[in-house]
């Protein structure tokens, strides 16, 4: 196969930047061959932008076309799935839209039909292209921190206005969306925070609804989650504060590593914390200490990164940047945050998903809002600030 040939569905802000990029022949190997949208407004806007390109009003007919090897499912969050498992076992690739859907449980439809078809099925966690945090991954990982002790992450630069939530009657509703700013924006950072930090034991989370706009769901949120080995995490965002901080800080008992301000800072202990607090004589010491700065080495690749690997693991068998099966992860701490604050106590994981798929439907059941999964949104260009913004 020289040539992928995709189909997007959703043509909507992202959607509509992923067939630019892909129409641009920004993306060697993957060709644009369908769009589909269920608002005949998008189908007649794709029509004029992309002459000779089929449109479709419906998932299923774009997958039965015979037009297509791979989809891009960039709808809203709660089709994610459901449409990625119908495409792969339709025999196409997938590349879905963070997040992987709005519940564990949904999600786990498409990675079962991923382990069954064997499809190649990747989700887009674009920021994982940026090189600090795959700097941070890389120290974290090779044990260079040493023992993992505490993560803080303060990720408050999401700011939105209440137009932004206007512009869709699925945003930021529970039927549309499944939860604000933990289930839409910071699903980015959570992931990266369990890809560097790795997966809780416990969560314990408080998730304050409409404090800054009028929603239905959540604009602030604080997480704060147990490992198993005793370290911590500290997770707070926000769509409601400007100016925002993005400044993550990783410590260990070999030294400490702080992104910010677009660096990676780290601080290096010349011996493990742990040994020095026991074997030092003199009470108040401390082990040396060494400081480097870490600029980016290269840019940030960002969407088309994630676009040219999903289309060179199909073509060459290349590993995904952002597995969908991981996708899950992230997802779980959300679903446990919500868990750990609608019922004001710890979120065990791993996560008890019936209790969260019911409490979740009880939430979509007693909304006032009819998510009618409209929007006026298209892009044909990546818009900065769905980049890593420091
Ligand atoms: N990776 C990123 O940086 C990033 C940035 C923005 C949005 N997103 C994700 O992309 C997804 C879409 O967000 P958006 O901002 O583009 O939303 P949007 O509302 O602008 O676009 C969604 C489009 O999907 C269409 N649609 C809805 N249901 C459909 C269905 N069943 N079949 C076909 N089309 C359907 C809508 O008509 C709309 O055109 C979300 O899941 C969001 O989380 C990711």
């Amino acid at each position: 196969m020289e040539n992928i040939r995709v189909g997007v569905i959703g043509f909507g802000n992202m959607g509509g930047a992923h067939t630019a990029a892909i129409a641009n022949g920004d993306i060697p190997g993957l060709k644009l061959a369908g769009i589909c949208d269920n608002d005949a407004a998008k189908r007649t806007l794709a029509g004029e932008w992309y002459p000779g390109i089929p449109t479709f009003a419906e998932h299923e007919e774009l997958l039965s076309s015979g037009l297509v090897d791979a989809v891009i499912v960039a709808t809203p969050h709660c089709f994610h799935a459901s449409i990625a498992a119908e495409a792969m076992r339709a025999g196409l690739h997938v590349l879905s839209e963070k997040p992987a859907d709005v519940s564990v449980s949904r999600a786990r439809e498409a990675i079962t039909a991923a382990h069954e078809t064997g499809k190649v099925y990747a989700i887009m966690f674009n920021q994982r292209t940026n090189p600090l945090f795959r700097r941070a991954k890389e120290l974290v990982e090779s044990g260079a921190l040493g023992e993992r002790k505490r993560a803080v992450w303060i990720i408050t630069n999401w700011y939105r206005t209440q137009a932004y939530y206007d512009s869709g009657s699925w945003r930021a509703t529970w039927g549309g969306e499944g939860g604000g700013v933990l289930l839409n924006q910071a699903p980015h950072n959570l992931d990266l925070l369990q890809w560097i930090f790795g997966m809780p034991r416990r969560i314990r989370a408080f998730c304050s609804v409409a404090k800054y706009h009028h929603i239905e769901v959540e604009d602030d949120a604080t997480i704060y989650a147990e490992y198993e080995n005793g370290a911590t995490a500290t997770f707070i965002t926000t769509t409601g504060e400007y100016p925002g901080t993005n400044r993550l800080e990783i410590s260990g008992d070999l030294g400490k590593l702080v992104l910010e301000d677009g660096k990676l800072k780290w601080w290096r202990l010349s011996e493990h914390e742990r040994e020095f607090c026991f074997s030092s004589s003199i009470g108040m010491y401390q082990p040396e200490v060494s400081y480097e700065e870490i600029l980016p080495s290269e840019p940030e690749t960002a969407h088309r990164g994630i676009l040219r690997n999903f289309a060179e693991a199909i073509l060459y068998g290349v590993p995904l940047i952002a597995p969908g099966e991981e996708g899950i992860r992230e997802l779980t701490l959300s679903n446990a945050a919500y868990l750990s604050s609608w019922t004001d106590d710890w979120a065990e994981l791993p996560l008890d998903e019936a209790r969260y798929a019911k409490l979740l439907q009880e939430r979509v059941d007693a909304s006032n809002q009819t998510p009618l999964f409209v929007s006026h949104g298209s892009a044909q260009e990546y818009s900065e600030r769905w980049q890593v913004r420091w």
